[in-house]
């Protein structure tokens, strides 16, 4: 027998028994991720992190449309987690996952798109309609701080990715921004005054 006939033999057994077979369903199990929010949490005072500020801390991602939903939307944050956008990451390897939201009250899809700006030393990340081609987030064990959003350096934008900043810029709420590494010297490029190196952390 096929192994696709003895699957779909076995098929209504799995569905059946979900949790006895849980190792067995890879062909029908999802690559959806548990809904979350994400909180910044302020890394300590370093040479290239010289102002952690505390108003940094704890602050919830929203998204802040550019002009209408349609294009362009900004990651901000707020200390009200009632306002907090939920996100997903969706994938069934490091090099096709990529972190989705569910915002406007809407079953459209919206994800994360770095943009690169070599001459820098961060960028800016979007949220636009549809699915981007930045993939490769994971999260990563923080130890007491929870699971921490990153960029599998086994990816092209991960081994450009030197961690999230947040700076208070041109949208009336702090914002977020990728760190390049791959920009030109001086390394480790100095966070402004405005701006602090944060974790993203996944509130379930
Ligand atoms: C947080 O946002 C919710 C939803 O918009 C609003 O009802 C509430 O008043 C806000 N809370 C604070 C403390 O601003
Ligand atoms: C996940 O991404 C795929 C494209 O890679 C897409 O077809 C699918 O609809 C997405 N799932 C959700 C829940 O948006
Ligand atoms: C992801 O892509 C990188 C670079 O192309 C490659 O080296 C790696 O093997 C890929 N990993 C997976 C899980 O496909
Ligand atoms: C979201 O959409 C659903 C279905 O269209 C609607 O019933 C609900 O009131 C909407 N919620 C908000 C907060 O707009
Ligand atoms: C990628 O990250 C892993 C885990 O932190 C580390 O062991 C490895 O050296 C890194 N690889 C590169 C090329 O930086």
């Amino acid at each position: 027998m096929k192994l696709s006939t003895l699957l779909l033999s076995l098929y209504p057994l799995l569905l059946a028994f979900p949790q006895q077979t849980s190792t067995a369903i890879s062909p029908i199990s999802t690559s959806i991720g548990p809904r979350y929010r994400l909180r910044t949490h302020l890394k300590p005072r370093s040479r290239s992190n010289p102002h952690p500020h505390h108003r940094l801390n704890g602050l919830y991602l929203y998204t802040s449309p550019s002009d209408s939903v349609i294009g362009r939307n900004y990651p901000l944050f707020t200390s009200n987690i009632s306002l907090a956008a939920y996100a997903f990451l969706n994938g069934t390897n490091i090099n096709n996952t990529i972190q989705q939201f569910e915002i406007y009250n809407t079953t459209r899809p919206f994800s994360t798109r770095f943009s690169l700006q070599p001459d820098y030393g961060w960028a800016e990340v979007n949220i636009y309609p549809g699915f981007s081609e930045t993939n490769g987030f994971e999260f990563v064990n923080e130890g007491r701080l929870g699971k921490a959003l990153a960029m599998s350096n086994s990816t092209i934008y991960g081994t450009m990715w030197g961690g999230w900043i947040v700076c208070d810029w041109a949208h009336g709420a702090p914002q977020l921004f990728w760190r390049q590494n791959n920009y030109v010297a001086p390394q480790p490029y100095p966070a402004p005054r405005n701006c602090a190196d944060v974790h993203i952390i996944q509130v379930l």
